[in-house]
């Protein structure tokens, strides 16, 4: 029996801001983020959006399309939790109308989250091919305003049903795992903002990706110039070509740098106009092969790189499964990307202080009517945070 990726659906927030915006207000060259670190736009969320919404959005399509009594375990992966006790997959759990019959949690470590969630599911998978698991990955990426991690920016969330047979990406058993306890990126209790050392996250990245793909590479047999398609955690696209030359160099791979970069193009194109999505971001990569791709993946390998701070680190490999393409929502994602619309600076410092996960404690409060999106945060009261559907936005 295999087990993997039978359905994939990706949503992002109804607003962008664009680098020319951004490069305008801090002094700064565009070409520094559009090439230096290869992001063009970002999405920030409304104050009626938030992890849960985005989430609910993404996992919306998969549940119209499965059998939701199939539904046993609902795992959802995050770092930008929305409370430190209650689990963000219970809020969404109700908003699709799950069955009561299921299990409920969240995980987290940093951007790693979603792959853990993913093995998980497999092995959930195997043990019971009766019941599927819904991997939701849904983060937004804050970070101070004038830092430079600002361009970094970003928010979106990606649901995956993982099921035996699955029609779109059938994972392997073989991965490498890293894992070490370093300060990179890390958001104590009580910030709003993440504490980060940018540099030595690059080069942390690097080194548990290398450390990562040897173990799998040594241990499974696995050789660099067998994988046709490489998928790496974005938190901005050049840190992928970055990670995969440097590993291609180690792995002794004769392919040219021109040959290492065009085999990654199709999977930062989402990233390049969205920003980090933290542990979403592998997954709106993958997202992003499948619908870009040059030619069709059917039985060709992938490796996927998971990276989160803090740190740990995972390789693991899929086949693309015949067929793969009646199953993906090309149409669909473009035209999502494609409908946010653009937001002034002003506007935008009002959503970036709404996004404070610390922000307003006053209890009870409401927020504007701003998405377009299927769900919405409509603020909290009495300390309860309040989702709702929006049936009007529902096509
Ligand atoms: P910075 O100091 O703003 O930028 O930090 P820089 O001066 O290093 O420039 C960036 C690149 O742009 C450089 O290229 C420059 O040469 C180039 P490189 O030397 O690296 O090849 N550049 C230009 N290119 C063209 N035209 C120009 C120009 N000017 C400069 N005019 C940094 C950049 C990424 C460090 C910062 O944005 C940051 O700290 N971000 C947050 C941390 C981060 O994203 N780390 C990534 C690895 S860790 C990770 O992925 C985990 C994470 O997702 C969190 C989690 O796991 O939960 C973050």
């Amino acid at each position: 029996m295999s087990t993997g990726i039978d359905d994939i659906s990706l949503y992002t927030s109804d607003f962008y801001l664009d680098m020319h915006t951004l490069a305008q207000k801090r002094n700064t060259e565009y070409s520094k983020y559009t090439d230096g670190i290869g992001i063009e736009r970002i999405s920030i969320p409304a104050p009626d959006e938030d992890i849960i919404t985005l989430a609910a959005n993404a996992a919306l399509p998969v549940v119209q399309r499965c059998d939701k009594t199939k539904i046993g375990t609902v795992l959802f992966a995050t770092e930008s939790g929305i409370d430190q006790s209650k689990s963000a997959a219970v809020f969404v759990h109700r908003l699709l109308d799950l069955p009561a019959n299921c299990r409920t949690v969240e995980l987290k470590q940093a951007c790693y989250s979603s792959t853990a969630a993913v093995q998980a599911a497999c092995a959930m998978v195997a043990r019971d091919p009766e019941k599927n698991v819904l991997v939701i990955t849904s983060d937004v990426a804050h970070y101070p305003l004038e830092s430079s991690g600002e361009a970094t920016q970003g928010c979106g969330a990606v649901a995956m049903l993982i099921t035996e047979n699955p029609r779109i990406l059938e994972i392997h058993p073989e991965s490498g795992c890293c894992s070490a306890d370093t300060w990179d990126f890390w958001r104590p209790n009580y910030s709003n903002y993440p504490l980060y050392d940018g540099k030595f996250s690059m080069i942390n990245y690097v080194k548990t990706c290398k450390a990562a793909w040897k173990e799998m590479s040594e241990t499974k047999g696995i050789s660099f110039d067998q994988i046709e398609r490489f998928c790496y955690h974005l938190p901005f696209s050049t840190m992928g070509f970055k990670a995969h030359i440097k590993l291609a160099r180690e792995a002794g791979s004769q392919k040219s740098q021109t040959e290492l970069e065009n085999q990654l193009l199709p999977t930062i194109q989402y990233c390049k106009v969205i920003g980090n999505c933290y542990s979403a971001s592998l997954y709106f990569a993958l997202c992003s092969l499948l619908d870009n791709a040059p030619e069709r993946l059917e039985n060709t390998m992938a490796a996927l790189f998971a990276y989160g701070s803090g740190c740990s680190g995972e390789f693991y490999t899929g086949t693309f499964q015949p067929g793969y393409r009646k199953y993906i929502r090309t149409d669909m994602n473009k035209k999502l990307i494609a409908r946010r619309k653009e937001i002034d600076f002003d506007t935008y410092l009002q959503f970036h202080k709404a996004a404070d996960p610390i922000g307003n404690s006053s209890g009870t409060y409401e927020t504007p009517v701003m998405t377009t999106g299927a769900f919405r945060f409509c603020g909290t009261k009495d300390h309860c945070r309040i989702y709702e559907p929006c049936s009007e936005n529902v096509q």
